[in-house]
């Protein structure tokens, strides 16, 4: 059942190039420059016309959430509030006719969701979901939704669902932008064209698993681990801080690079190591400078790269080279070193991967 891998996370990370490849099938025809997405198709003036989108998640799906923000922003120029469900729903939240609420879950059960996503609709709001689990209460109770086809995802710790999420995510943005008459349509062929040679690079970036495992063994000892990146990466950061702390229990935290200089760069010693999600995009020079100041306190530095990258060897301890990408497309090849590295760390410490202490994998209490 585990298809000959030790754990379920492990089969699972290594499913992330077929399962985008699943999220993507009959949906994306780069020859038409266009997308078929079933579930939404009837209602593209609806989301087109919101006056705002809330995203409401929790956890990994939350961080999935932030980078949909991102995406919509960027391709569709609405403008996108995310929420954690649990917060959303004891707030008086300012909801109502006009605005589309997206409410991600792969379980389609977590009890935070499902209660904000019912207030959502009694106040008058568009509801469309994005599961995993097929029937399940979040994907009946939302007006209407879309499937990430993720498979069954044993793992308490999220990865196939998270990178789905974001390949689904990534579809819509597209998709609203299409209908945009003042945006170009020569340039969503592009998106998806790029979108399609995502999975083969994934492919690629599982062969380092054992380069990931050797960084591992010189971390698998530290007691607090610091995850920077920007942009589309930010969120990255998170999900990696969170993958590290779920099933290896170090303290990790993820931050915007930026913000490391108002107050995280306080813990760094030769003791806290920092992963830096360091790509070459527009803020890569930014990053560099803050790998430079980590450096300078003794810090030590596993990077995150672009391929053919000469410079950034010379800086960081260590580095993991990924192929190039569009930066909307990056977060999905980068958690992918994230989820490994996490998944080493932890089992070199002897931790139960697939069901970490106190964690449920789906949260129907709150
Ligand atoms: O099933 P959901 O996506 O609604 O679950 C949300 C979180 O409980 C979940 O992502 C949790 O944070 C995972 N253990 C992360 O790995």
């Amino acid at each position: 059942e585990k298809g000959g891998f030790e754990h379920f996370m492990l089969k699972e990370i290594f499913e992330q190039p077929s399962v985008m490849r699943d999220v993507m099938r009959g949906r994306v025809s780069v020859e038409h420059n266009a997308l078929h997405l079933g579930g939404i198709q009837d209602h593209l003036d609806t989301l087109r016309g919101a006056k705002r989108m809330v995203i409401l998640a929790c956890g990994t799906s939350w961080h999935a959430g932030l980078i949909g923000k991102y995406l919509i922003e960027e391709f569709a120029r609405i403008c996108v509030e995310v929420d954690y469900a649990s917060e959303f729903r004891y707030r008086n939240p300012i909801v109502g006719p006009g605005d589309v609420v997206i409410v991600i879950s792969q379980s389609g059960e977590t009890a935070d969701t499902l209660a904000a996503l019912r207030i959502a609709k009694e106040r008058g709001a568009t509801v469309m979901g994005i599961c995993n689990v097929v029937g399940s209460t979040i994907a009946r109770e939302t007006h209407f939704g879309m499937y990430t086809h993720a498979g069954p995802e044993i793992g308490v710790a999220s990865t196939k669902a998270f990178t789905a999420q974001v390949v689904a995510l990534f579809m819509i943005a597209v998709q609203l932008r299409m209908g945009n008459p003042e945006m170009s349509g020569v340039e969503t062929s592009v998106l998806l064209q790029e979108l399609l040679a995502v999975p083969d690079k994934a492919e690629q970036i599982l062969r380092l698993n054992d380069d990931i495992l050797s960084i591992a063994e010189s971390y698998w000892d530290a007691e607090h681990v610091l995850y920077l990146g920007r942009g589309y990466n930010f969120p990255v950061a998170l999900e990696g801080a969170l993958k590290l702390k779920e099933i290896s229990y170090i303290h990790a935290e993820g931050y915007p690079a930026a913000e490391m200089k108002h107050g995280p760069i306080a813990l760094i010693d030769e003791d806290v190591p920092v992963v830096f999600i360091a790509i070459r995009d527009h803020s890569y020079r930014k990053v560099l400078s803050n790998i430079e100041e980590v450096r300078s306190r003794k810090g030590r530095v596993i990077a995150i790269a672009t391929e053919g990258d000469r410079e950034i060897g010379r800086i960081a301890e260590h580095v993991i080279y990924i192929p190039e990408a569009a930066a909307a497309l990056m977060p999905l090849l980068t958690v992918i070193p994230l989820q490994l590295l996490a998944y080493h760390i932890a089992t070199l410490r002897g931790c139960n991967v697939d069901r970490p202490r106190n964690l449920a994998k789906s949260v129907t209490v709150e």
